[in-house]
């Protein structure tokens, strides 16, 4: 690819920090852990950050620490956006909870509040929000709902680090906030997560989740003098090293920058696709500071003359990383069987079926220059103009 859809920004300190760590004693479960979680909760104004080894790790844990197909019997329900990456309703088929798919708001694809009230019933445990694109969802609706009908309230905020509504950070705008450190993210560990909240009981529940369901780990037995630990629920080994830590450590102190950076390619995108007549980049609600994870418009088939996936092609061929973020969840061939087989409701969100078929993610990256963007542009331009040339001799 010429222009990449995305890549990671690694300076040469982020490679340092990464050599230092391996010179150190303890390569996993050391002190670096604590040192980026700290680090995390501080910049996301959280209480207590939990670092794992994967988003979905972390949105696995939220779904644990909620309380979420606790019981045996679970008949749990998680509602989740229809459009998100899959694992952000996987994690619900791994508590043994059912996903309840809600539409989401044409104009941001986030998800839509008024049709999760709708989604809600007696056996509803928690909400999954995901900030789209890096766009906050409307947590203040959210939060309403989620107390109205007592239910826990998780951001899957895995594109949404940096981000914040009005004065507050993502992170510290849901009960669990998740993120993910692959390196499309804002800021990566190699791959990684991290789970805030300001509860520290959850944090209690994610610690130990991410080690087995073990409460201690090896350092804390040290201290006490002990070989003895106690396993009291199952987990996993969700652990996140130290080598990854001093590089997400070393790659949070960019942040600021890399949000910068990244608004500053979609003002430019921005800029130059006003008044374009074939497609419509999605909306920024007031209030909020976006994260620009992606840039992302609605492909006009019948202005461009070029469906979406020819577009997609064209512009592939062109060199350009264009995506698309993503097919609606049940459209997955397990989700289909599961609906078939009516382990699932039939999800009702006619928003994101339609959507789905025009949405196309442009390349946006910290490191992309004016000239990339220019390009992109242009080969939209050009991808348009050789549809009606060829409408036009037909
Ligand atoms: C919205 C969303 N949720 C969850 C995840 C899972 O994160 P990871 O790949 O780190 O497991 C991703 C990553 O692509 C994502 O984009």
């Amino acid at each position: 690819m010429k222009i990449p859809g995305t890549r990671q920004t690694i300076d040469e300190d982020d490679v340092q920090a990464i050599v230092d760590a391996m010179h150190d004693p303890l390569l996993t479960t050391g002190p670096r852990v604590e040192e980026f979680e700290n680090a995390f909760a501080r910049a996301t104004k959280s209480r207590f950050a939990v670092a794992v080894n994967s988003g979905t790790a972390a949105l696995h844990c939220a779904m644990h620490a909620c309380g979420v197909g606790e019981s045996e019997t679970s008949t749990d329900e998680v509602i989740v956006p229809a459009i998100s990456f899959v694992a952000t309703s996987n994690v619900a088929l791994y508590q043994n909870a059912k996903p309840v798919f809600a539409d989401v708001e044409p104009d941001t694809l986030r998800i839509d509040a008024d049709d999760v009230q709708r989604k809600i019933t007696r056996n509803t445990k928690a909400i999954v929000a995901m900030d789209y694109g890096g766009q906050p969802c409307d947590y203040a609706a959210l939060r309403s709902i989620a107390d109205k009908n007592q239910l826990m309230l998780v951001a899957d905020a895995c594109h949404s680090l940096g981000g914040a509504a009005g004065a507050q950070p993502v992170g510290s705008l849901a009960d669990c906030s998740c993120f993910s450190l692959h390196p499309a993210k804002q800021i990566t560990a190699g791959e990684g997560g991290m789970v805030t909240t300001d509860d520290r009981e959850l944090a209690a529940k994610m610690r130990a989740f991410r080690n087995h369901g073990i409460g201690s780990n090896h350092r804390q037995r040290q201290k006490q003098a002990t070989h003895r630990y106690k396993m009291e629920a199952l987990g996993y080994n969700y652990r996140l090293t130290d080598i990854q830590c001093a590089l997400g450590i070393s790659q949070l102190k960019k942040l600021r920058e890399f949000t910068r950076l990244r608004n500053e390619v979609a003002t430019v995108y921005d800029d130059l696709l006003t008044g374009c007549e074939f497609l419509t980049p999605l909306t920024t609600v007031p209030g909020v500071r976006h994260a620009r994870h992606l840039y992302v418009v609605k492909w006009n088939a019948e202005a461009s003359g070029v469906t979406r996936d020819e577009a997609f092609g064209s512009l592939r061929d062109r060199g350009i990383g264009v995506n698309v973020h993503y097919q609606p969840i049940y459209q997955q061939p397990y989700y289909q069987r599961a609906i078939a087989s009516n382990e699932l409701d039939v999800p009702h969100c006619p928003v994101a079926d339609d959507v789905y078929e025009s949405i196309l993610s442009l390349p946006v990256f910290p490191g992309m220059t004016l000239e990339q963007v220019a390009y992109v542009v242009e080969s939209l331009h050009e991808v348009a103009k050789n549809a009606e040339l060829l409408r036009r001799a037909a």
